[in-house]
C-alpha cells in the first residue's frame, strides 16, 4: 500500500467519523443501568421483613410495635417479585413511632406511623443494627454513634457526619410501599 493509499483510508476512516456525528448516525453504547436488584428502592416498591419472624413478608403497619426496636427490611419490585437485595446500601430499618411526635419537617415521610432509615452508619459504613430503648436512638456497634428517629435520623452522639438517610414511605391496600427515593446520601464519606 503506497503512502498515498495510506492517507486516502486515514481521511476516510476520519470522513466516515465525522459523518457519523454530523448526520447523528447512533452507536451502540453499553447500558449503563443496573440489575434490578441492585437498584435503590424505586417508589412503588413494597417494603419486606428481612428478618425473623417475619422474613420475607410485606410490611403492614400493625406488624410493627409503637417503639421496637428497628427491624431489617428491603424494597420488594411489585411487577417482577424482585427483591432489591444486591447492594447492602440498599437496606432500611424500619420501626413504628408516635407520627405526632416527630419532627414535622419529615411527617410526610411516614407511613401510618412506619418509619424507614438507611441501615448505613454515615461514620465509616457499618450496619446501625443497635437500639437505645430508653432514649429511643438508633445506635452504630462500631463507633457508637447515635441517630434520633424522631428528629430525621440526626447524629445525636459519635462521630458520624450525617444524619441517616429517610425513606419515604405510604400505605397503598394496607401495605407499606415506597413513596419516593432515599432523602439524604446513603453510604458514607470516606474520611482522611
Ligand atoms: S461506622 Fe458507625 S460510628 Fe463508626
Amino acid at each position: 500500500m503506497s503512502k498515498n493509499d495510506d492517507t486516502a483510508s486515514s481521511v476516510s476512516r476520519r470522513t466516515l467519523i465525522k459523518m457519523g456525528i454530523v448526520t447523528g448516525i447512533a452507536v451502540p453504547i453499553p447500558a449503563l443501568s443496573q440489575p434490578p436488584n441492585r437498584m435503590r428502592p424505586q417508589s412503588g416498591d413494597f417494603i419486606i421483613f428481612d428478618e425473623e419472624p417475619n422474613l420475607g413478608e410485606l410490611v403492614r403497619p400493625e406488624m410493627l410495635d409503637l417503639n421496637q426496636q428497628p427491624v431489617s427490611a428491603l424494597a420488594k419490585d411489585p411487577d417482577t417479585d424482585t427483591v432489591r437485595d444486591g447492594s447492602r446500601l440498599n437496606r432500611v430499618m424500619i420501626t413504628r413511632i408516635d407520627h405526632n411526635k416527630l419532627t414535622e419537617r419529615y411527617r410526610d415521610n411516614t407511613a401510618d406511623g412506619v418509619i424507614a432509615y438507611s441501615a448505613i452508619c454515615t461514620h465509616t459504613g457499618c450496619d446501625v443494627i443497635n437500639w437505645d430503648s430508653a432514649q429511643l436512638r438508633m445506635a452504630c456497634p462500631c463507633h457508637e454513634s447515635q441517630f434520633d428517629i424522631y428528629d430525621g435520623g440526626r447524629v445525636v452522639g459519635g462521630p458520624a457526619p450525617r444524619p441517616l438517610a429517610m425513606l419515604p414511605l405510604e400505605i397503598i391496600d394496607g401495605f407499606v410501599r415506597v413513596a419516593a427515593s432515599f432523602r439524604g446520601r446513603v453510604g458514607f464519606t470516606q474520611q482522611f
